[in-house]
């Protein structure tokens, strides 16, 4: 298990601090809880102690003895600091160490998460962005803040992300990825589209979002500027990713095209609904008096991977697709999924056998990730985070070697 040290700077979502902490301790993680002076403001000493079961150390003056500044950063596998303020964001690009937490961030040789919360005009300023980006230069994974209610009643980008949220990365950094993607900016489709036939009733299909939202979370702990274009996806989606949600597959098209545009990769895990229904009724459409079923007329949706293969410039954006097969009496799961493979034109296919209902709505998966240079990849049955890091691992081989030729 890891040992952890959680920086709490001065805000009112220190408390969403404490909860972090418990997710931390309930995994089985030692955490040294280091609030600021200003932190125990909002949240006090007590309840960090009685959450970490370690006494708390907020100034490099307390127990010099143990020379506090120098050991937590030295013995840290991680370093969160949530919430983290403008001030000690300025403070620690500056490498500044005026108390325990900017010490420990001076000190601290292993990976680094802030996590920002504060109101929205200092998290715009030239200054705190300045900050923020001199930190990511320096490998600090800086996970940008979540949009919605602030302290008071105002709303807009600055409010700390969901524990969990923080807690995903914080896992991610711990396994030991990779920072390859670090200044790419990536697309990540995930859900299955619904299309309505009335103001009630949809098709769709049996996509939870839950590869997508592994892949959008393996991405930002590998560094990438994260979309997530999110089609009914009912999990929690990860900190730090700019959030497009839709619910149809033309709006998916819409959203995926735009963000393509500025993207160096798109993965298409989202399940689009082939069909849609010709015609959507306005009203629900009622049962009739003579039994009679209505007849709904369907036409097929473009395809939104082929679309995105033929309107890119040159090799950008790297795009992945993926199949979900099952083996018949025409040929097995790969044979289908070659033939996919070459009728889409992506670079890279993730293969999954979904003969038996399995993968849909799991927590984990396996695949075969099957190249245009004709290599097929075996990823084994694991969580869908491995799946998605495995995926990420190829794309941004595929990206450095673009960025060589
Ligand atoms: N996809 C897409 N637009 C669609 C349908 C699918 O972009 N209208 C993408 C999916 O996101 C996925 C890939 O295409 O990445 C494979 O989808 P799949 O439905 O398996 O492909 P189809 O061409 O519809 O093949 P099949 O005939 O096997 O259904």
């Amino acid at each position: 298990m890891s040992e952890i040290v959680l920086g709490v700077c001065g805000g009112v979502a220190a408390y969403k601090a404490a909860l972090l902490t418990r997710l931390f301790t309930e995994a089985g993680h030692g955490v040294a809880v280091v609030p600021t002076e200003s932190a125990l403001e909002f949240v006090g000493r007590a309840t960090w102690e009685a959450l970490s079961g370690r006494p708390v150390q907020t100034g490099v003056f307390e127990n010099v003895h143990e020379v506090p500044h120098v050991r937590l950063g030295q013995h840290a596998d991680l370093v969160v600091v949530a919430p983290a303020t403008a001030n000690t964001l300025a403070k620690a690009a500056a490498g500044m160490a005026d108390d325990l937490v900017t010490n420990t961030l001076l000190t601290a040789r292993c990976p680094v998460l802030m996590a920002p919360a504060m109101h929205t005009e200092m998290w715009e300023h030239a200054a705190t962005q300045a900050n923020v980006v001199t930190l990511r230069e320096r490998g600090v994974t800086v996970v940008d803040p979540a949009v919605g209610r602030l302290t008071g009643s105002d709303t807009g980008a600055g409010r700390l992300p969901d524990p969990e949220q923080i807690y995903a990365v914080a896992l991610a950094l711990l396994a030991g990825h990779p920072r390859d993607l670090v200044g790419r900016h990536v697309v990540v489709t995930a859900g299955g589209t619904r299309e309505y036939l009335d103001p009630v009733r949809f098709l769709g299909n049996r996509s939870s979002g839950l590869q997508g939202v592994a892949l959008a979370e393996a991405a930002v702990a590998r560094g990438a500027s994260v979309t997530l274009i999110a089609a009914n996806v009912a999990v929690s989606t990860p900190a730090g990713v700019e959030l497009v949600e839709v619910v149809s597959t033309e709006e998916l098209r819409v959203a995926a095209t735009e963000a393509a545009r500025s993207a160096d990769a798109v993965v298409m895990a989202a399940a689009p609904a082939d069909f849609r229904p010709v015609a959507r009724s306005d009203a629900k459409i009622k049962k009739r008096a003579d039994g009679q079923a209505p007849t709904i007329e369907l036409v097929e949706n473009p395809d939104i991977l082929v679309e995105l293969v033929g309107q890119r410039t040159g090799e950008s954006p790297v795009i992945v697709g993926f199949a979900a097969e099952t083996g018949d009496g025409n040929g097995s799961v790969l044979d289908h999924a070659r033939a996919k493979l070459a009728r889409k034109g992506c670079e890279l296919l993730v293969v999954n056998d979904v003969s038996a209902g399995k993968v849909f709505g799991r927590e984990d998966n396996e695949a075969v990730l099957l190249s245009s240079d004709g290599s097929a990849q075996e990823v084994p049955l694991a969580h869908k985070s491995v799946l998605a890091h495995a995926i990420w691992e190829r794309v941004a081989t595929l990206l450095s070697e673009d960025r060589n030729s």
